[in-house]
């Protein structure tokens, strides 16, 4: 069954180089796309991207912004710098930032609302560790994530990705990801996209789009692939 169109993003994570990027762009936009795509490379792949982006239907998103506006902090990129090489979303609160960056719910936040003062729409990350699963504590993880993440405005996505399953090849299954995002979406109301983020493939994208509530998908490694993805994009 063909889905109804959904938003597909790509998080390249730390991949990839500007002759890459500029084949997989000519190569999905050469394709009939069905669905949104959203593709997040390398911060300094980001304004190659923008000039070689000629749909409507791809956009252009960052993986991280800084929470200030400017100053000294020597390495960053804020949501200003990140909208002028061309983005319209950006990545906030992924686990990886978590785990290896110590960023918190209340830094999650404060780079949500930076993002949105600057234009771009924040992709906020959520999802429980394999611990919190095992002790059937996700839904109330997910519950304090949600509530000490969101910004004010309602201009942002959501993306679960219960870190258990990133890059790991078990994906949630289909059971749990109905569930969390049934109760997300009671949490945060109709209109908020929701996508599902962790090992999804060309052999699980369908029925993971064809769940309840689910507005799309955050993939990763399948997104480095330039003809499997170029599949998902078309529904094939
Ligand atoms: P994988 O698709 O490689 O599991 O990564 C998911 C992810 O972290 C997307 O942000």
């Amino acid at each position: 069954m063909m889905t109804s169109p959904k938003i597909i993003a790509g998080n390249w994570k730390m991949n990839g180089t500007a002759a890459f990027l500029k084949e997989c762009l000519s190569y999905w936009q050469g394709l009939d796309l069905i669905h949104d795509l959203v593709i997040c490379p390398p911060f300094t792949l980001l304004t190659e991207a923008n000039k070689n982006i000629h749909l409507s239907k791809v956009s252009l998103g960052a993986q991280d912004c800084h929470q200030k506006p400017l100053g000294a902090f020597t390495g960053n990129i804020s949501a200003d710098q990140v909208k002028e090489t061309g983005c319209s979303h950006v990545i906030i609160g992924h686990s990886e930032r978590r785990q290896y960056h110590g960023e918190n719910n209340d830094l999650v936040k404060v780079k949500a609302e930076t993002a949105i003062l600057s234009g771009l729409k924040p992709i906020i990350c959520v999802g429980e560790n394999l611990a919190e699963r095992e002790q059937g504590s996700a839904l109330e993880v997910l519950k304090n994530q949600i509530e000490e993440c969101l910004p004010k405005s309602p201009e942002f996505l959501i993306a679960y990705e219960p870190v258990w399953a990133i890059g790991t090849g078990k994906a949630a299954s289909l059971k749990d990801i109905e569930e969390v995002h049934s109760f997300l979406r009671r949490l945060i109301g109709p209109y908020i996209p929701l996508l599902y983020g962790g090992s999804v493939t060309l052999e699980n994208y369908k029925e993971i789009l064809l769940t309840n509530n689910v507005d799309g998908v955050l993939v990763g490694g399948a997104s480095l692939k330039k003809e499997d993805f170029g599949r998902m994009l078309c529904d094939q």
